[in-house]
């Protein structure tokens, strides 16, 4: 991954597409009195119907696309994660799963191999992702990777009701819009995007109510000025939607993301948004609207007490290290090896990429939402770390 302020041109039908979806914004734009909020500005460049970021055709997530995740890394991911569902579903007698943003639909394959052969197959496997677009992409790789097991898996287009089992997502959180705000002199401004002389450019105006209510419960007032950083507005009512679809089971969330002690860090002067584009990352969001990845961190301290309120109890809270060694990553590795002795090379680079505190063991983290479950989760006896949210 190269960090860069330099990016690769994009094909001549890439940056037409990419017109099309900027004519769009810019649209918005004169529609909402001439500025739109950044987190507006991020919703449509991830996820404008046919042309946001995650909807339109392109491969995004893997060695081909713009960014790697941990199940497009390795299966050893995900058949950790299977056991962390076969532990929830063993306890619950019934109940499925649902995996909320599946991308290629890799890591709901090799999940459904790793239950298979665990004899703990759940009788569905719901997929609900924001873009339905990815299903495709998501039934071609099941039916490529384990094709007798399809018939399990059902496409949502809203979240169910009374579900019992377990909710499952991958780096879903990081990819929610986010309103960025920039404290200064006492005075809170929302970042906006503007339309001027054909083209896009961000803008700096006094924050609507709204977001100086949800800023003023951050407590940044002896934040030195300027300070720049991220919210996440969608938290509270997501959560209440998924608490009303879960009525007994257990939520597992993974991404990269700090408390909010260590995201609202007086040094993390410029906030955590950053932006992929084939693999080189950058800070500038407003390139090639749908071309590129827009993110920021997880605030796990803002999940946690989102889910709480919303009637989840927070069960657990680790390291993405620590919850793949309590879900024997070390097994899952000596049986990959035990059945490909020539991979030994190319499998020590995949646990040190899940593991390692420089990779992704640190980085990401794991928190469990438990609803009428009463279960000590095998991913956070290693290590639980609730009381730092
Ligand atoms: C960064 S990708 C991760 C994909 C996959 N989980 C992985 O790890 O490779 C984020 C995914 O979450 C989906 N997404 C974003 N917000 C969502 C939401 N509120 N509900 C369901 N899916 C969502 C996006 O469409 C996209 O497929």
């Amino acid at each position: 991954m190269k960090f860069t302020t330099e990016l690769p041109r994009p094909s001549d039908d890439a940056l037409a597409h990419s017109q099309k979806l900027q004519h769009k914004i810019r649209d918005a734009i004169h529609e909402n009195n001439g500025a739109i909020s950044f987190r507006r500005y991020m919703e449509m460049a991830l996820y404008q119907q046919g042309l946001g970021y995650y909807v339109a055709g392109a491969r995004k997530i893997g060695k081909s696309g713009d960014f790697m995740t941990a199940p497009e890394s390795s299966p050893l991911f995900s058949q950790c994660l299977a056991s962390q569902c076969q532990q929830v579903l063993a306890q619950l007698k019934e109940g499925d799963i649902l995996e909320l943003g599946a991308g290629s639909g890799l890591m709901a394959a090799h999940i459904l191999l790793e239950l298979e052969k665990q004899s703990s197959l759940p009788v569905h496997y719901y997929i609900l992702d924001v873009s339905p677009e990815l299903k495709q992409r998501q039934q071609e790789t099941i039916e490529k990777l384990a094709p007798h097991l399809l018939v399990r898996v059902s496409w949502l287009d809203k979240l169910p009701h009374s579900f019992t089992g377990v909710i499952l997502g991958n780096e879903v959180l990081d990819a929610m819009p986010v309103d960025v705000f920039t404290l200064h002199k006492d005075q809170c401004f929302e970042h906006q995007v503007i339309w001027q002389e054909g083209e896009l450019l961000e803008q700096l105006n006094p924050a609507p109510a709204d977001l100086m209510d949800a800023v003023a419960n951050l407590n940044l007032a002896d934040m030195e000025s300027p300070y720049t950083t991220e919210i996440n507005q969608n938290l509270a009512g997501w959560f209440a939607a998924l608490s009303a679809c879960l009525s007994q089971g257990v939520v597992l969330l993974i991404d990269y993301g700090y408390t909010a002690s260590e995201y609202y860090h007086p040094a993390r002067n410029k906030g955590t948004l950053i932006c992929h584009f084939q693999h080189h990352v950058n800070e500038v969001p407003l390139y090639y609207p749908g071309l590129q990845d827009i993110t920021a961190n997880v605030d796990f301290t803002a999940v946690a007490n989102c889910a709480d309120k919303a009637g989840f109890r927070v069960s657990g809270f680790t390291s993405q290290s620590a919850f793949l060694a309590g879900n024997q990553l070390e097994k899952f590795f000596i049986r990959a090896l035990e059945e490909s002795p020539e991979k030994q090379y190319e499998l020590a680079q995949q646990v040190r990429l899940l593991s390692l505190p420089s990779e992704m063991g640190e980085r990401f983290k794991v928190i469990a939402l438990n609803k009428e479950c009463v279960l000590g989760l095998e991913g956070f006896s290693v290590i639980d770390q609730r009381h730092r949210l």
